[in-house]
């Protein structure tokens, strides 16, 4: 277990898009950092499939609104924490294991005067550093696939949430078992861990003391958003190489490919889970 943490906070680490990258967007856009806004952040800040979008779905089904307490799981480097606060008025702790991304955040965070609104702390989803049901709700965009002990977040996430607080997600799911070729290659090239089918991912949340509000199988969507994100990266890849700068690291490329293709074929995809703790 230790390996698999070490393992998400190597790949995190090494990530393409830092706080150092999105400042560095910023100032060539805009020539300053001065008076840089929340919104100035979102085309960049946003390390999950849908953007903000998908942000508003979790929001709304989450039910959360202005002073709403939430903690955002895995919570990198803070844009969806930021989008919650600034666009719902939302108070929200966002927790995180790899080191870099939590100074990234506050970084960011502290540029945009979100800082009394928006705090991402340094800590592991299974074991969660808040107090008990001291949150509203709680939310988690395209992360879990990392933590190998998804039950004990789970719980987590149930203690940590008041009664009747909410539940809301967005994970990889296997809809079929990979193959131990394709286990290894999303292993080791994007730190992928124990990926469970829809109905047995359920079943989790379930046994974590909650009632299922809503399950959305998201697969179709993120083929279709993957196929574009695809053809972008390897386009910017060929110019990359064609520059003879570095063209980003080859075994997340390689497994990225592959990805791809296993959620077109329907063997990998996405899935929002929405629940309630009665
Ligand atoms: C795909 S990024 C998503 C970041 C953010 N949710 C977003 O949408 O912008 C996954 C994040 O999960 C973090 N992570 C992985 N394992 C974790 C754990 N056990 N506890 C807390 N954070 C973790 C990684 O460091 C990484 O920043």
């Amino acid at each position: 277990m230790a390996n698999d943490i070490r393992s998400a906070i190597d790949f995190y680490e090494r990530h393409p898009i830092s706080a150092g990258i999105i400042k560095a967007k910023l100032m060539a856009a805009r020539g300053s950092l001065e008076n840089v806004a929340p919104g100035d952040l979102f085309p960049h800040d946003q390390d999950h499939y849908g953007g903000l979008a998908a942000n508003d779905a979790l929001a709304e089904r989450a039910q959360i609104g202005p002073g709403s307490r939430v903690a955002d799981f895995c919570a990198g480097l803070g844009g969806p924490a930021r989008y919650l606060a600034h666009r719902y008025g939302a108070d929200v702790t966002g927790i995180e294991l790899t080191p870099a991304r939590v100074r990234g955040a506050a970084e960011l965070t502290r540029l945009v005067g979100l800082g009394h609104r928006v705090r991402v702390i340094e800590g592991n989803v299974m074991a969660v550093p808040l107090p008990d049901e001291s949150v509203e709700a709680v939310v988690s965009q395209e992360a879990l696939l990392h933590v190998p002990d998804k039950a004990r977040t789970l719980s987590e996430a149930h203690r940590i949430l008041r009664r009747g607080g909410r539940l809301a997600f967005s994970d990889w799911v296997a809809h079929r078992p990979l193959s131990p070729a394709d286990a290894e290659l999303m292993w080791a090239g994007m730190a992928a861990t124990n990926l469970y089918d829809i109905a047995s991912y359920t079943k989790l949340v379930a046994a974590a003391g909650f009632t299922i509000i809503a399950v959305d199988d998201l697969t179709t969507d993120w083929a279709e958003i993957l196929k574009v994100r695809l053809s972008m990266y390897q386009k910017l890849r060929g110019e990359t190489l064609a520059a003879g700068t570095a063209s980003g690291h080859d075994a997340f490329y390689e497994s990225y490919v592959r990805f791809v293709e296993l959620v077109s074929d329907g063997i990998l995809g996405g899935a929002r889970f929405v629940a309630v703790k009665p």
